[in-house]
């Protein structure tokens, strides 16, 4: 059917989840709706939730309750609730949101159109967390969706079967299966003949790609997108320390397009802790693989994640993970305290640590990476870095000397992913930009461009 109307799409979550939002919009506009980014003005509300951690899970309850009274005044409006809370909790969603219309899970959202046409033609409530044989292909391509975007996100494979003991994400992405290699070049293909000029490969282990299809291997499959026209810059996420290989370094290493960047949580430094999550590797084995890297490609960026708190960590084990932050200097890293999610088997593990003490440990682990992350762009005062131009920036630094007032100040990446603004009223979002560092802070870099390749 075609509908007329608004449609308001909300993504929480990771990377997949805004990938998956734009098939969720793509669905909706093939049925007739206008997207809006006035949440007030719509006629059928997503939130594409994510349930990583509580106060995630929290958000998306909270946004869709605000949703209670506007379904009030206007009872045709149609609440959803789409992505990993809603596999999660199926049916027990309503409980808390009695207004909610349709709760639709990671793998049915081929079937949200036929669900769309059900609530019009009446049907109050409807939950659809059945798994589906295609995952992604049979829905609409995204890729015509938002052009003004030059990144953009393409998934290469769903689920996960790694089972650390915090996560749930093998029980709410199901199974890990991977697309075909021709199907995902296809997709790239076609971005790269509009003004996509970066791919970022996702899958939470892309190290284990067409593994289980008998495909071809991850580093394979990035020389293949090497080769799509249009893409300047490759980058992928995320890979488990346990199957990095080699032939994956050698890719980084020799392959043009892809950028000088390794993203490879290692959540922990301490064995023991790294063994109750089922990580599958210790501390001296990391930083074996990080020795490795760093030989290969002496200039790559490196950042990771991190759990503090864990059950039963403790501060000798804190310690051991800050030991690991200082012997390998990470560019950035991400830190969460522990959140217990009650599908997960750690949530059943005694010793769980005090919420405050959780608190401290992340504080502290921080503190401690801000000062690294400084000294590490401070080293890139003075270099000339490709900087891929991303929009307009508006942000002032005292000290930097943005030149003559009528100079637009731009901003872009490092192939290492730092954010670096530069003045220049000649360059377009797309373009590739060598930029002179002249100020290094934490979180960004400022410098003076060069020349302009376009
Ligand atoms: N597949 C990826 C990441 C998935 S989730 C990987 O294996 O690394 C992203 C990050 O969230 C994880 O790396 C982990 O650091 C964090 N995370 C996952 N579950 C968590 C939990 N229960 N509490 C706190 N952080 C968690
Ligand atoms: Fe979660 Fe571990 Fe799978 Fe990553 S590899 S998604 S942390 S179970
Ligand atoms: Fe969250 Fe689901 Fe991604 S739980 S981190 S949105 S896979």
């Amino acid at each position: 059917m075609k509908y007329s109307g608004y449609a308001y799409v909300n993504t929480i979550g990771c990377q997949m989840n805004v990938y998956d939002s734009e098939k969720l919009a793509a669905i909706l506009t093939a049925y007739g709706f206008e997207k809006t980014d006035d949440m007030d003005k719509a006629d059928i509300v997503v939130c594409n939730t994510c349930s990583i951690r509580h106060k995630a899970e929290e958000k998306a309850f909270s946004f869709l309750g605000r949703f209670a009274k506007n379904k009030k005044r206007d009872p045709g409006l149609i609440t959803v609730m789409a992505g990993c809370v809603a596999q999660q909790e199926g049916a027990k969603a309503f409980d808390r949101l009695p207004h909610l219309n349709i709760v639709l899970g990671t793998r049915a959202f081929e079937r949200f159109g036929q669900h769309i046409d059900a609530v019009k033609s009446g049907k109050r409530q409807i939950v659809d967390i059945q798994d589906s044989e295609m995952i992604y292909e049979s829905l609409p391509d995204a890729a015509c969706f938002d052009e003004t975007k030059i990144s953009r996100f393409v998934t290469i494979m769903q689920g996960c079967e790694n089972f650390c003991t915090y996560c749930v994400v093998p029980y709410v992405r199901g199974r890990e299966r991977s697309r075909s290699p021709e199907k995902i070049i296809e997709e790239i293909a076609v971005l790269g003949q509009s003004n996509v000029k970066e791919i970022t490969l996702l899958g939470q282990n892309v190290n284990s790609y067409g593994c289980k299809e008998g495909e071809i291997s991850f580093p394979r499959l990035l020389s293949k997108v090497n080769q799509v026209d249009g893409i300047r810059r490759i980058r992928f996420a995320t890979s488990h320390p346990k199957d990095l290989s080699m032939e994956l370094i050698r890719a980084i290493k020799e392959l043009d397009k892809v950028c000088s960047h390794l993203h490879l949580p290692v959540q922990s430094g301490s064995d023991r802790i790294l063994k109750k999550m089922n990580r599958g590797y210790t501390k001296k084995e990391y930083l074996q693989q990080i020795n490795e890297l760093k030989q290969a490609c002496p200039d790559i960026a490196l950042s990771t994640d991190i759990i503090v708190g864990f059950p039963s960590e403790t501060l000798d084990d804190f310690n051991e993970t800050l030991d690991l932050l200082k012997a390998v200097e990470f560019d950035s890293i991400f830190a969460f305290a522990y959140s217990d999610r009650s599908s997960a088997p750690a949530s059943k593990f005694p010793d769980q640590v005090d919420e405050q003490e959780k608190k401290d440990r992340l504080n502290r682990l921080l503190a401690f990476q801000e000062t690294v992350t400084e000294k590490k762009n401070r080293v890139l005062t003075g270099k000339t870095l490709s900087v891929l131009v991303e929009g307009e920036s508006y942000k002032k630094r005292d000290g930097f000397d943005p030149g003559p007032d009528n100079l637009k100040q731009m901003y872009g990446r490092t192939e290492s992913n730092k954010i670096v603004h530069f003045p220049s009223d000649h360059v377009k979002i797309g373009d590739m930009v060598e930029v002179t560092i002249t100020h290094a802070y934490p979180h960004s870099l400022w410098g003076h461009p060069l020349e302009c390749k376009t």
